[in-house]
């Protein structure tokens, strides 16, 4: 088993990847429309952290990092539906914590959750109470309606993975 952060670099097996978690999101996110998955997923300014085992990707998470304002903003977030509720979940978001402050140099995660995900979200140190100063983040991220914005700071120090 592998956590690994890649985006569109045009490298066979990242794109390979890609898709293998575009297919996971369509299928574990039926609301959203396929075109905006693949949209994102392969879009340059978006990265991926996943879980891989052997070649087959069990699950992930694609974010937009804004580094100038500081914070991430999660797209998506899925495991495959016969891996679910195994700690892949829990797993992965502590390694794209990791990823996303020691790579990018973000502070701060912002996500719209679906209204069934919130409570794994609240485990992972979501909170539906935004600290963040409104200015450092409205007008980046795009408003959406099916979900409830939920964030999550980034502790500084704190080894996330082993
Ligand atoms: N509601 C409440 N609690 C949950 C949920 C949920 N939907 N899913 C997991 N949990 C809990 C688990 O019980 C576990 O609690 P514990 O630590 O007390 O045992 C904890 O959250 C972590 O569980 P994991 O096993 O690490 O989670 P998992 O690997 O199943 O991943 C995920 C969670 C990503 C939500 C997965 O279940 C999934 O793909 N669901 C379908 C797609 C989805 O809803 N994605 C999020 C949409 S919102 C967005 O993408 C921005």
């Amino acid at each position: 088993l592998k956590f690994v952060c890649v985006s569109n670099d045009n490298i066979d097996e990242h794109m390979m990847w890609l898709i293998g978690l575009k297919n996971i999101f369509a299928r574990q996110l039926p609301n959203m429309p396929k075109e905006y998955i693949v949209r994102l997923v392969m879009d340059r300014g978006h990265k991926s952290v996943m879980v891989i085992r052997r070649t087959t990707v069990v699950g992930g998470i694609t974010y937009r990092p804004y580094v100038t304002q500081k914070f991430g903003e999660i797209a998506f977030c899925a495991i495959t539906s016969d891996e679910q509720v195994k700690g892949y979940g829990t797993r992965l978001m502590n390694h794209l914590k990791q990823h996303a402050r020691d790579v990018d140099g973000l502070t701060h995660f912002l996500t719209y959750a679906d209204n069934n995900a919130v409570g794994y979200f609240n485990k992972q140190g979501f909170t539906k109470d935004i600290f963040l100063e409104k200015e450092r983040w409205h007008g980046y991220i795009k408003d959406y309606d099916g979900g409830i914005l939920m964030e999550c700071k980034i502790d500084p120090k704190l080894p996330y993975t082993d």
